[in-house]
């Protein structure tokens, strides 16, 4: 049995494989708290019912103890976790020669980091990548469900996708390669081959940013398809977003509660999201005493002011062209606005997603890539995508961890990623 099935086999005799975390004593009654990959539970031991040495022995089980024990499932109130079972005998996979090097006592977040191959098994960061596991799930379940093909794309890339600042430089063979920043490029080139795609994987930036939402690697979610015009992307990023965060409130209530996680905010959140275009919010803004100019990008600051006008997440649409990427679609009403869309989640995590009609003009693109000063011959294999059969297409990228970190509740996005990459941090 896993932990996470007692409730089914309450009064059953049971075993369980687990590890130890926590234990208490009276003499005569020791509390074992333990863990499997799915959840807790405690054994209670007593005197007398099981023989001496087994007892004695469960009195000195060092933290992390590898075991299996057998006993009898009983609902209790009183317990940590509702659930104990009686236990009746152990079997001892391996015991630790040395102490548990994390304290019970809160440590700070370098050394956790440090010890991030131990610290994943606690209770909070366990959790979170079961939060994690579901909304990963949850998002291939959606596009299964809307007809997307799941065709992923190179992580070796010869060119910049995301602008040239943030780009990984690696050796290889007698070259130098980029490690992909996002795979739009080549998913623009799957999404006219099959009309409906999405990628999913791991991209890179090499940002020198050192803030609670930047990650130097990182997984994004993009779908792109035929007609995509901005509504539909704003549409489908909301509905990707709700199908997520109901999929999490739905199966993940213990994790929640594990992470100690206000679900309040998170069950407030209604569709169909606000929308309000960039012009709007930079007035909005300068009303709340923002010093920032028409034609700026956004920092923490500014989305954090924006997501306190909503319990959902909003969608800014129509950016600045000249902050935006090169293959973002000009506006036809306005060309100095680009048909970008940012969503920002609530309660200050900032943006979830980013995504925007790309420009099909041959020309206007050429223009772009000398702007942006990209090498020309590197893109002619993405313009040929406009030379045969184009048509409209657009899309979006949603981050992962940001996302995970929102619905978590999580102070920092680093937590949201089992081995989290950032500008000082590789190891281990
Ligand atoms: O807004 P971004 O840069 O958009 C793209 O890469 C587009 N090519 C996507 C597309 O249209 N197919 O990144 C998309 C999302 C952001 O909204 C954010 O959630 C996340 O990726 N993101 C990061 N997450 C963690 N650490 C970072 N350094 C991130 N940079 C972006
Ligand atoms: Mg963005």
């Amino acid at each position: 049995m896993r932990i996470s099935d007692i409730s089914k086999h309450e009064g059953d005799k049971v075993s369980i494989f687990c590890w130890l975390i926590g234990k208490r004593s009276s003499g005569q009654i020791h509390f074992l708290q333990v863990r499997d990959g799915s959840g807790y539970c405690q054994l209670t031991v007593v005197k007398g019912e099981v023989d001496d040495v087994l007892f004695e022995k469960c009195g000195h089980l060092a933290i992390e103890t590898a075991f299996r024990a057998q006993g009898l499932a009983v609902r209790q109130e009183k317990a940590k976790f509702g659930y104990e079972i009686l236990l009746k005998n152990i079997e001892i996979i391996s015991e630790p020669d040395k102490e548990y090097p994390i304290p019970r006592k809160p440590s700070g977040p370098d050394f956790l980091l440090s010890m991030r191959h131990l610290w994943l098994r606690s209770p909070k960061q366990s959790a979170v990548m079961r939060i994690r596991s579901k909304i990963i799930e949850s998002i291939r379940e959606f596009f299964k469900k809307e007809g997307f093909y799941c065709v992923d794309t190179p992580i070796f890339t010869p060119s910049a996708c995301e602008g040239t600042t943030t780009l990984f430089k690696v050796d290889y063979f007698d070259e130098n390669v980029f490690l992909s920043q996002s795979g739009q490029l080549y998913n623009e080139a799957n999404a006219l081959a099959l009309e409906k795609v999405y990628c999913f994987g791991p991209v890179f930036r090499a940002e020198k940013s050192k803030t609670r939402r930047h990650l130097t690697e990182f997984w994004q979610v993009e779908p792109e398809w035929i007609f995509a015009d901005i509504d539909s992307i704003m549409e489908t990023s909301q509905n990707l977003i709700m199908h997520v965060l109901s999929a999490v409130l739905e199966e993940n209530r213990n994790d929640l509660d594990i992470l100690e996680r206000d679900i309040k905010p998170l069950e407030a959140v209604k569709t169909p999201f606000p929308r309000m275009s960039y012009n709007k919010s930079v007035e909005l803004l300068k009303e709340k005493g923002f010093e920032i100019e028409w034609g700026s990008d956004y920092g923490s600051p500014e989305e954090t002011e924006i997501s306190k006008n909503s319990d959902s997440p909003i969608c800014i649409h129509r950016f600045p062209a000249h902050i935006k990427a090169f293959y973002m679609k000009s506006d036809p009403v306005d060309p100095k606005l680009s048909l970008g869309v940012d969503v920002i989640a609530p309660e200050g995590y900032g943006e979830i997603v980013g995504g925007g009609v790309r420009e099909e003009g041959i020309e206007i693109l050429e223009q772009r890539i000398k702007e942006h000063n990209l090498p020309k011959e590197d893109f002619q294999w993405y313009l040929d995508l406009r030379r045969y059969g184009s048509v409209p297409h657009g899309g979006f990228g949603l981050g992962l961890e940001r996302t995970v970190a929102w619905i978590c509740g999580l102070q920092h996005v680093r937590e949201s990623a089992a081995f989290p990459r950032m500008m000082d941090r590789i190891k281990p």
